[in-house]
């Protein structure tokens, strides 16, 4: 009977932990933080990883208190350049100002997107902005 019993209990187990497995995967890459969601808005111009001469936007890498207009090699319209001589760095009050909407902030800057009008999601995107940033 035990040796009967033995393999499947084994068999058994290792279903469970697979399926144990599988589940938590698909839990992860079916419910993003509401930060990791909003950011979706973003992913399509700006990389967190860094520098990207295939992206529209400069890198979002450290973005939270980085200096205005600073990646080197990305061409900034006049816009953020004169901004940033008034706006040292993308404090979270700024980025948020910004994010919220861009265009009035930054008149004629060439970022295309219209910005985020919910304060709740604009606070998340930040704290999961400033969470990446400390990656490595
Ligand atoms: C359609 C493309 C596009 C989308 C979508 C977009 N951006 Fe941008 N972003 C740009 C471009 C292009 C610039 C440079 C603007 C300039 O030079 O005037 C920029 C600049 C910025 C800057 C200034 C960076 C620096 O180095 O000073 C920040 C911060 C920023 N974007 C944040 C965001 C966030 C956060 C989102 C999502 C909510 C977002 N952007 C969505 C294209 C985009």
């Amino acid at each position: 009977m035990g040796q009967i019993a033995r393999p499947w209990l084994l068999i058994s187990i290792i279903l469970l932990a697979g399926a144990l497995a599988w589940g938590q995967s698909d839990a992860r890459a079916v419910t993003p933080s509401p930060g990791e969601r909003a950011y979706q808005k973003c992913y399509t111009c700006h990389s967190l990883e860094g520098p990207d001469p295939d992206m529209q936007g400069p890198s979002l890498k450290g973005i939270v208190g980085r200096k205005v207009a600073s990646e080197a090699g990305f061409t900034y319209s006049q816009a953020l350049r004169s901004y940033a001589r008034k706006q040292k760095a993308w404090d979270r009050k700024a980025l948020g100002a910004f994010i919220a909407d861009p265009q009035a902030v930054i008149p004629g800057n060439r970022m295309g997107f219209f910005g985020i009008r919910n304060a709740q999601e604009r606070e998340e995107l930040i704290a999961y902005l400033a969470a990446a940033g400390q990656k490595d």
